[in-house]
């Protein structure tokens, strides 16, 4: 592994410009090893030295990958101009220079957002040739009718004539008001779509929540308007999805105190 300067290795890293971090070096702020580093331009091993800035120890990860559970009111955008930004429930210890919402979950729509600086990975997210399927939990105005399943399975035409590709749609099981309460998995993200495929069968849905980007599932320990940090691993389970009926058969069962009640 190549070595690197200690400035470059902390501002990917974090929001502090080179000339903050010269300063707060010769302050004697900055520690690699355990030992106080006085100068910026000192080489380190990203891969293998422990470098500390005051009140952070910053990981060797060049790519920050943050998982929000989004509440509603929010925008899934990286500047306030149509309402607060997703990116300021992002904390201090977290932030860094180029985060972006990797995909977007409406003002009103709540749960799994990936929010991270890697534009490639994101590319390969979001790009509908990787069908990384997504699986939204709704609450329907109307009760859910059976012949949904084979309507969004055979690929919907939205109001505006729009065809989107097959879907796969089952109702909730074994919890309150189940019959207006559906699973949809989605390997696309046209605008408003969850909301325009139901509005298409004569539905309308009143509450969204996306429970899994890929294999990767919401944790449910993590509530509404907070962030963790993703491991390498977390991140590749972007890319294995999970099995839908399995997942939708199993989730009141694993996710017996998941608030969705209060969420939904
Ligand atoms: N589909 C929608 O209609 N809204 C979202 O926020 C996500 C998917």
């Amino acid at each position: 592994m190549s070595l690197i300067r200690l400035d470059k290795f902390i501002s990917e890293r974090t929001e502090l410009t080179r000339s903050k971090i010269k300063e707060i070096a010769a302050r004697g702020g900055i520690s690699v090893n355990g030992q106080p580093v006085k100068k910026a331009d000192a080489k380190i091993n990203p891969e293998s030295d422990e470098v500390k800035i005051p009140g952070q120890t910053i990981g060797s990860q060049k790519h920050r990958y943050i998982l929000l559970n989004k509440p509603e009111g929010y925008v899934s955008s990286t500047d306030d101009s149509d309402g607060e930004s997703v990116l300021s429930l992002v904390p201090e210890n977290l932030r860094k220079k180029g985060l972006f919402p990797a995909g977007r979950l409406d003002k009103d729509s709540l749960g799994a957002l990936l929010i991270t600086d890697d534009g490639e990975l994101a590319h390969r997210l979001l790009s509908p040739k990787s069908h990384v399927p997504k699986i939204y939990i709704v609450k329907l105005a109307r009760p859910f009718k059976s012949n949904y399943v084979n309507l969004f399975a055979e690929g919907i035409a939205l109001k505006d004539g729009t065809r989107c590709l097959p879907a796969k749609v089952r109702q909730a099981e074994n919890t309150e008001n189940c019959e207006k309460l559906a699973f949809i998995e989605i390997c696309e993200g046209k605008y408003h779509q969850v909301k325009r495929m139901f509005a298409a069968v004569e539905n309308h849905v009143e509450k969204l929540m996306r429970i899994s980007v890929g294999g990767l599932i919401l944790p449910e320990k993590l509530g509404l308007g907070e962030c963790m940090e993703l491991l390498h691993k977390d991140v590749e389970n972007l890319f294995r999805p999970l099995d839908f009926d399995d997942f939708c058969a199993d989730f009141f069962g694993i996710f017996s105190a998941f608030p969705l009640n209060k969420q939904l």
